[in-house]
């Protein structure tokens, strides 16, 4: 699909351009950008989910006494089954290496190159950024997404909107803002 060939073709020119003059294998690999999650089925975005809600209940028993609360604290960073761009196959999770941390989705990954080349390039290969950062902090959600921040989490949009969409984000306006805009009225811009 044209999604997937897109992503193959900025994976290329990102991990080239990252990796270009490093000449130690083990460093041009911390470098480059790597898939670490992409398509994800129902039944995967559910699994995943109870056992975040599992997880949760088990490590704060005081703050998140109920199922109930956990649902609600887990579903900022993670969709329910049914809401997840990744069950659409164009959403993917983008990781570098972050020092001390690994190849994790975390928001330190925009502190890394590879974060850097996607912010400024990943538009021209039709990827926009899902989740931006809110105003209090990296932690909390953006209440205009109702997630925290995902610098991690790319969806192909095609070249055409998401360049559009990147001249609006720089505005603070959101992708799924610009998705509802451009379907209530088709001409609308940022510009
Ligand atoms: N982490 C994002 C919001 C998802 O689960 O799709
Ligand atoms: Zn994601």
């Amino acid at each position: 699909p044209e999604s997937l060939r897109a992503l193959h073709a900025m994976l290329n020119e990102a991990n080239a351009t990252l990796t270009r003059g490093i000449y130690d294998p083990a460093t041009a690999e911390a470098a480059k950008l790597y898939v670490h999650s992409g398509y994800r089925a129902y039944e995967v975005q559910c699994r995943l989910f109870n056992k975040k809600i599992r997880r949760e209940m088990q490590m704060y028993p005081d703050r998140i006494p109920t199922e109930l609360a956990a649902i609600a604290s887990v579903n900022s960073r993670s969709a329910l089954p049914g809401q997840s761009e990744h069950q659409l196959g164009t959403a993917v999770d983008l990781v570098s290496m972050i020092p001390g941390i690994g190849y994790e989705p975390e928001p330190q990954m925009d502190r890394t190159m590879g974060f850097a080349w996607l912010r400024a390039n990943a538009f021209r290969y039709g990827f926009a950024m899902s989740y931006p950062k809110g105003d209090v902090d990296e932690r909390t959600p953006n209440p205009r997404t109702r997630y925290v921040y995902e610098p991690w989490h790319w969806r192909y949009v095609g070249i055409a909107h998401a360049t559009a969409f990147d001249m609006c984000a720089k505005r603070g306006v959101t992708l799924q803002e610009y998705l509802r805009a451009i379907k209530a009225n088709p001409l609308v811009s940022c510009r």
